[in-house]
């Protein structure tokens, strides 16, 4: 396999964008992504999408995107696992350029999500669950996540303050970030008293329903010095797991297997342990989540994360700063592009261009994207390459 580099990254402000459709979405993106590459030409596309049938009625996304972003006739194709979509696309991009199939390849995360009303994103969204055991007898995403809230609280004595210091924290860094839905700072006592979605998750302990995109450019680590634009990140390990759809059918309530495996094995291929890692974007759609993923991680021991996130351990200035960009939390999680975004994050960090959020030591960063109730999982460590 080839060595793997990621030499452009692109970004537009996310949020309820009416005037812009998923294609429009797509192609900025993407364009800002040649823009910061220097390169308008790709030999690939991978795009990671979840909903755009449901959505916007629009599917065949391989055709779509490189005809309106000037590159007919590429290798394209669309990858659906839920919310971990684009971290898909990544992998995929990954897999073309290290191969040998490809020298540059874009991989773009889209999803456009507000065309439609809050009842029909929940359904969209719940096709991620089961849909004959779980999704069809009404549950919702909110509701599984509540579900893993409760057996945490239940077992560990995880507290609601403790849930809210995850989303207090994200919208901290959120506020920092100009491309974020949500670019504001919340207290805990906003996230206490908002209003009850599925208990004993609230509203600002949600994700929120959002239009985004985001691309990345990947080629090899040769081509990469070459052009001597930006420093050398690379690729250096790759985890994808699966897990039961069905919560119901899992080993436990308040574990994530497929992060914990997926984990383990980019880790292993990077050659590293969770201690080398500096700092990390993890798939916080709900606050539940971000502390299931830290102890899935291994950052902490199980039961650890909630009492770890309010000493501040992944703030900003803690010691494993988690979620810099703001998260899914404040930053927004428009599913299939959520994944793509994380790893722009982890760049401009390594990059050390990400202005007043920018942390003093980024070396080694990880990227954990989930989806649905964690029935898959990716995760990509990044590092820079001298
Ligand atoms: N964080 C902060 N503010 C939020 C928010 C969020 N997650 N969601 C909505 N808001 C704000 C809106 O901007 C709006 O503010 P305004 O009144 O000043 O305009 C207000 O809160 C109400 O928003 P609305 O869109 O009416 O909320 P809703 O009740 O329709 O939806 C949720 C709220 C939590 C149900 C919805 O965001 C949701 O389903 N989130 C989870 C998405 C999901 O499951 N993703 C997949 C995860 S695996």
């Amino acid at each position: 396999m080839r060595d793997v580099a990621i030499i452009g990254t692109g970004l537009i402000k996310w949020g309820e964008l009416w005037e812009k459709s998923l294609r429009d979405l797509a192609v900025e993106a993407s364009l800002n992504c040649f823009k910061d590459a220097g390169i308008n030409k790709v030999d690939t596309i991978s795009i990671g999408c979840m909903l755009g049938g449901i959505f916007n009625g629009q599917e065949h996304l391989a055709s779509l995107i490189p005809d309106y972003l000037g590159q007919k006739h590429v290798p394209a194709m669309r990858l659906e696992s839920a919310c971990a979509s684009g971290g898909l696309a990544v992998r995929t991009a990954f897999l073309e350029v290290a191969s040998g199939m490809a020298d540059y390849a874009l991989a773009v995360g889209v999803e456009k999500m507000t065309d439609v009303s809050g009842g029909e994103a929940t359904y969209g969204l719940a096709a991620a669950a089961d849909q004959d055991y779980e999704a069809f007898h009404g549950i919702t995403f909110p509701g599984l996540y509540a579900l893993m809230a409760k057996s945490h609280i239940n077992r560990y004595g995880t507290t609601r303050e403790q849930l809210a210091d995850v989303a207090v924290k994200n919208h901290h860094n959120g506020a920092l970030n100009s491309m974020a839905q949500f670019p504001f700072a919340i207290t805990r006592e906003q996230v206490l008293s908002s209003v009850m979605i599925a208990d004993p998750l609230r509203l600002m302990d949600c994700s929120p329903i959002t239009d985004g995109a985001a691309a990345v450019m990947l080629t090899t680590v040769e081509n990469a010095r070459k052009l001597k634009k930006h420093p050398v990140v690379v690729i250096s390990g790759i985890g994808l797991a699966s897990d039961t759809i069905a919560i119901s059918q899992r080993r436990d309530i308040c574990k994530l297997d497929a992060v914990e495996i997926a984990a383990q094995r980019a880790l292993k291929m990077a050659g590293k342990t969770i201690k080398d890692i500096n700092f990390a974007e993890v798939h916080d759609c709900f606050t539940i989540s971000e502390i299931m993923v830290m102890e899935a991680l291994g950052i902490v021991k199980p039961g650890q994360g909630g009492p770890a996130t309010s000493a501040g351990l992944t703030a900003l200035d803690g010691k494993f700063p988690i979620n810099t960009s703001g998260g899914l939390k404040s930053k927004g999680h428009p599913v299939g592009a959520t994944g793509v975004a994380q790893i722009c994050e982890v760049v401009t960090q390594l990059r050390g261009t990400a202005g007043k959020r920018q942390l003093p030591n980024a070396k080694v960063g990880l990227t954990q994207n989930m989806g649905g109730s964690g029935g898959s999982c990716i995760i990509h460590i990044m590092e820079v390459k001298s």
